[in-house]
């Protein structure tokens, strides 16, 4: 039986459970897809760094991802490595080459999605992105393929999880931003720089791919209204306790007519709502559709093994599409809706 073979971008967070469970789900994986996976290279920046006990050859690693992509023995290229060049254009070299390609970068997808989309349509290959959205949660291929029957209204959702912790942890203890943050540094929620998360920057690019999916438009990061939490004080959450609501950062994409408006900002909710429940880390997401009425997601939204989950689905699913000599339906056929700027009726 020939192996699937797969070359990983970013051996980070995210790409260190990657490998881990490409090896610890070895056999299964074989089994699910038919054809064992195959690890054949590991594109890093600095290959000497220690890596604890990775399961993992150190030969494979290289500095060079764009040679690795270029590789007649690749087959799949996984990218968890994140911002928009040079991910870009290694990830278009590889669909160009007929590879499919499984990422994790929602930067890229929300600053420039169509031009992968159509490196995809015309390389004929795979194009899965689970992980770029509320890591471990089942949320894009619904809105890619369950629902894409049905008319989409609205979605709703808390899609990042480092606010969500400080938000929540303000609300229980009454901390100001700068004390929770400093909460959710320290237990490698916020990134050394938190300026995307805490500035709704991170839920920005995901409310930019969610809406582009749920109105098959094409809707990018800066179409998208975005504030941050930076503002909320101690004050604002106490007012907002005393009035049975609680404050969240929240994404909302409406489609109205034929415009769409994306919006990311904190809001005040009620205590009764679903989304206030969400807590800690996680992520929640509504989906509001014509047939299927109210649809609710909830998971982790973050972390390597969270998102190392969704990333080895979308692996499964394009190994599944090389070996049967499919790929997926592509998106390249996008309505033209109009983007609502925020206030417009
Ligand atoms: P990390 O910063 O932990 O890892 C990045 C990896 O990329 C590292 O292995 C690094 O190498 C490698 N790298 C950086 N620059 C280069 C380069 N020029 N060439 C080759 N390799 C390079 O990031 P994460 O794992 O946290 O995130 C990866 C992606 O997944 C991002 O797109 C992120 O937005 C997305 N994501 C992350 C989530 C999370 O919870 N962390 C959740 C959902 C999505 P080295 O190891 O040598 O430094
Ligand atoms: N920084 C992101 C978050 C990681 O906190 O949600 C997951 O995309």
């Amino acid at each position: 039986m020939n192996p699937v073979r797969v070359a990983l971008l970013g051996c980070g967070t995210v790409g260190a459970d990657v490998v881990r469970l490409l090896n610890e789900q070895a056999a299964d994986l074989t089994a699910r897809i038919g054809a064992p996976l195959q690890l054949v290279g590991i594109a890093v920046r600095r290959p000497a760094r220690d890596r604890g006990d990775l399961p993992v050859d150190p030969a494979l690693f290289t500095t060079d991802a764009l040679d690795l992509v270029k590789r007649d023995d690749v087959d799949i290229v996984v990218e968890v490595v994140g911002g928009i060049e040079p991910a870009r254009t290694w990830l278009v070299e590889a669909l160009h080459r007929g590879k499919s390609v499984v990422t994790a970068n929602k930067a890229l997808l929300a600053e420039d999605g169509p031009t992968l989309h159509q490196a995809a349509v015309d390389g004929r290959a795979d194009l899965y992105y689970e992980a770029s959205v509320a890591g471990a949660i089942p949320l894009l291929r619904p809105l890619r393929e369950s629902l894409h029957g049905d008319r989409i209204t609205r979605v709703t959702g808390i899609v990042n999880g480092t606010t969500n912790f400080i938000l929540s942890s303000m609300d229980a203890t009454g901390a100001g931003f700068s004390e929770a943050l400093d909460e959710a540094t320290a237990l490698g929620y916020a990134e050394a720089d938190p300026t995307a998360d805490v500035e709704g920057f991170d839920a920005a690019a995901k409310a930019a791919i969610l809406a582009s999916l749920a109105f098959h438009t094409r809707i990018r990061a800066a179409d998208v209204y975005r504030e941050g939490i930076t503002e909320v004080s101690a004050a604002d959450v106490a007012s907002a306790k005393a009035m049975g609501c609680t404050i969240k950062l929240l994404c909302l994409a409406e489609r109205s007519g034929d415009a769409v408006s994306v919006r990311v900002h904190p809001a005040m909710i009620p205590r009764t709502h679903p989304l206030a429940s969400v807590s800690d880390a996680f992520n929640a997401v509504f989906v509001e559709a014509e047939a299927a009425g109210q649809l609710m997601f909830y998971g982790r939204g973050a972390g390597g093994a969270p998102t190392a989950s969704a990333v080895l689905g979308d692996i499964v699913a394009v190994a599944r599409n090389r070996l049967a000599g499919v790929r997926a339906a592509s998106e390249s056929a996008y309505a033209d809706l109009r983007v609502r700027p925020i206030g417009e009726a």
